[in-house]
Order: C-alpha cells, then structure tokens, then sequence
C-alpha cells in the first residue's frame, strides 16, 4: 500500500483556515495615510474543512478584508465566496450532456472593482458579485451580455475606464475578447479570437493600441479531466509558443509572434515604444521551471520533466516589432518573482516602475535606469502581491503605498510600504493568520460613483 501523497497545498503557509471571524479596531504601528480611506479585499483558495481541493487552484475562494479609515484600521474580516460549488458540493462545472455552468466555479483567483461592483474573479467561470462587507450577492454576466468565462486578470483602460478582458474555454470558442463599458453596466463588444486549441490562458496584455495575446504551450487534457480532480492543463511541446498583437480596432487581425517555449502566469505591464515595437513584460517560467512548479502546487507534469527541481521564475522583457517580424527576449533581473505590479494609472502606457515578491521580500524595479530594490521580512514570513495605490494628485509615478499582507504561522500584518522609499512602513496587526492567495484590489471608498461615506 502506498502512502497517501503529500498535498503541499493543504500545508505550511498555504493552509486553509477553518472560519470566518470578525474583528474590530484593529492594532496599527506607524502612521497610516488618513487618505487611504476604503478597502483592502485579498482572494485566494481555501478549502473547506472536511473537503480538501484536488489542486491549489481548485479550492474555493475566501476573502480576506480590512477597512481603513481616517488613518484607523476599523475591521478585518474573512468570508468564502459562496458560489455554487459552494453552497452546494454536488453542483458539477461540466454536465451530462457537456454543457458548462460557469456558476458551478470556485471564485478564488481576484477581487477588483468595476463601476457599481465588485467582483470576485476566477479565469473558468463568471464574476461572482460581493458586497463592501464581503456577502456573495451572485455571479453576474452583465444583464445577460457576458456569454464565456472571464479571466481573472482584466485590464482598466486608463483612458477610457472601460475594462478589457478575455474568456477562454475548453470547448471552442477557445478565446474570445470582451471589452465592458466603464459603468460595467453592459459587454460593449466580443471577437472570437482564433488559436490552435485550448489552453490555459491566465493573463494578457494591452497597450494603447493593442491587445497582447499569450498562447503558450500548457494545454487541456481531456483524459486529466475525465479522471475529474484537480486541474485538466498540462505541457505539450508540440504545440509551440507564440505572443499576438491584435489591434483593439476591430478592423485588424493578430499578428503571430513565435518565442522560445515557456509559460507565464502574469504579465506585468506592456506599451508602445514609440518607434512602432510593443514592449510587455512578464514572469517567465522556462518549461522544466513550470513542470517543477504545477507539481508542487497538485498538476500532473510531464514525465519527461519530472527530474526538473527548479521552481524559479524571472522577469523578462519581450520587444515584438511588427515591421520585422522579429522578436526579442531579454531577462532584466536573476532574482525569482512572481505577482508584478504597476501603477494601474499606467496600464498599456509606459511605466518606469514594477513593483514584486521574491521570496521573502518585495522588491521594486525602476526599468529606466535598470536599478532595484528590495524590502526583506525575513526567513519566516509568507509575503503577498503588493497593490500599488497612488497618493492623491500624485507628481511621480511611485508616489503611493504598496499594501501587501505579510503572514507568519500564527499572525499577519497588512503592511503600507512607501513606494517610493520601502523602507517607511506601516501596518495593521491581523487577528490570525493569512494564507499564501493569489491576488487583491484597493478599493477606495472615492471612486467613481461612490462619494466617501
Ligand atoms: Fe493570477
């Protein structure tokens, strides 16, 4: 008999915590900004006592929330989004006749704002809908207008406020592109986007004028499915790898960029460069990297990579010049990351600075000058995403905090990093702690159409 295998998942500092709870009148050390006045919501998956996931990605999601206000830490608190695999563990994402229910999904991936709402985010399925004070009010397809899955990882015009995303799916269409109105009120257009077959497509890209596809080669397996745990990916290299630059007018078509196989889960920011190339930059994991990676965290990798051991991931900076055809790939630093950052304010435009975490540190690079730095929190603590929020009437592009939770094996911090020196710290004492998640928003009580209570 063999010995069950480990769910490295289910440990250490991705360990589910059991309940919600409540506090109030939270501990702060240092100052916080009376200006940073609203919510920070955290998702990440979190299994249900007695119920463990089949894969980290699977489990459903939980939100961890603390309310800021007037340089006071008013509330924590933690809830499950209760979809419908929630609410119900018989609900099945594929049926008996092979339709999808996008509602039968764990909503554990993002939290963002847009226009009214708020939205929990997870790339199979529809945004489930959450109240200021973390309820699940339901999925939410946009009266009607969303018909795929969304991705977790939309992207905010800038310019126009509206919010561009992708749905992509097993069956076909494979990919399609969405763009919402910027009240959120309606889906104002949707292009089926043609690609070779399904993939697992977690982020892309937008400049100005672009949408910036990632086609990489880790692929559906119908057989992962049927087995029916954890998630139905895993890598083919014969299916290649390419980046697309599809013009966001919708006269033109992608343009297909072939690339040294990898994967990338995020991509920290892309722009024109003015002189007609598309800049993107991303987290690159080299084949053997991701393989060592999906194991760890409860995916089936390809036994020919079994042996791998690296788990790492670096920055790198891929130029695409339509002119040519050509396309480089430089890695800007050795230090592994995961989770960039940037001013969302710059979105598709040139940025100076990408903010990540590597190891136990979050580090900032000014890709202007090619320098970095980095704040350590020490062998013990699990750091997360740093959301970069901008002071009010910002002059410079770091001119703001990085809100990161910071989680040790009993307590957690909400830290306020000064962006522009990291080493000016505040934070909020958690009541527990905080398990390692994906990603979280900043949402302000003054956004639009929501005046400051
Ligand atoms: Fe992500």
């Amino acid at each position: 008999m063999t010995a069950p295998t480990e769910a490295g998942w289910l440990e250490g500092r991705l360990a589910p915590v059991p309940d919600e709870i409540d506090a109030t009148g939270l501990e702060v050390t240092g100052a916080l900004p009376p200006e940073l006045t609203g919510r920070y919501f955290r998702n990440g998956p979190n299994p249900l006592p007695g119920r463990p996931s089949g894969h980290w990605f699977t489990g459903p999601g939980m939100i961890h929330g603390v309310r800021l206000r007037g340089g006071r830490a008013e509330w924590y608190r933690n809830r499950w989004v209760r979809t419908r695999t929630f609410t119900d563990k018989n609900a099945r994402f594929v049926g008996d006749d092979g339709t999808l229910d996008f509602t039968a999904v764990p909503a554990n991936t993002h939290v963002i704002p847009h226009g009214d709402r708020i939205l929990a985010l997870v790339e199979i399925g529809l945004p489930h809908e959450i109240t200021p004070e973390i309820g699940t009010v339901g999925p939410c397809d946009f009266g009607g207008t969303l018909t795929t899955a969304m991705t977790a990882h939309p992207k905010r015009d800038p310019v126009t406020g509206e919010l561009l995303f992708f749905g992509y799916g097993v069956l076909p269409p494979h990919l399609t592109y969405h763009r919402l109105s910027a009240d959120g009120a309606r889906i104002v257009e949707s292009r089926e986007i043609p690609v070779p077959g399904p993939t697992m497509m977690h982020d892309f890209a937008i400049t100005e004028h672009h949408v910036i596809w990632l086609d990489l080669p880790v692929v559906f397996d119908l057989d992962l499915a049927v087995k029916g745990r954890g998630m139905p990916f895993r890598w083919d290299d014969a299916y290649g790898a390419r980046l697309g630059v599809m013009p966001r007018d919708a006269a033109g078509e992608v343009r297909w960029f072939e690339i040294d196989p990898c994967y990338v889960f995020h991509v920290g920011n892309a722009h024109e460069d003015g002189a007609g190339r598309i800049m993107l930059d991303g987290v690159r994991y080299r084949p053997e990297d991701f393989a060592a990676s999906w194991r760890e965290i409860g995916g089936s990798a390809n036994p020919a990579q079994d042996a791998a051991e690296s788990d790492t991931a670096h920055l790198y900076r891929w130029a695409l010049d339509p002119a040519t055809g050509r396309v480089a790939e430089e890695q800007l630093d050795d230090r592994a990351v995961e989770f960039p950052t940037h001013d969302d304010a710059r979105t598709g435009l040139r940025h100076r600075y990408l903010y990540t975490v590597a190891g136990h540190a979050v580090v900032k690079y000014d890709l202007r000058d090619g320098s970095s730095s980095a704040r350590e929190f020490g062998d013990s603590a699990s750091v997360g995403e740093a959301v970069f929020v901008p002071a009010e009437g910002a002059r410079a592009e770091d001119e703001g905090w990085l809100l990161a939770v910071v989680s040790g094996a009993s307590s957690a911090e909400l830290l306020v990093l000064d962006a522009a020196d990291l080493s000016r710290t505040a934070s909020v004492r958690l009541p527990r702690r905080v398990p390692a998640g994906f990603h979280g928003s900043w949402i302000p009580d003054a956004r639009r159409g929501h005046p400051a209570a």
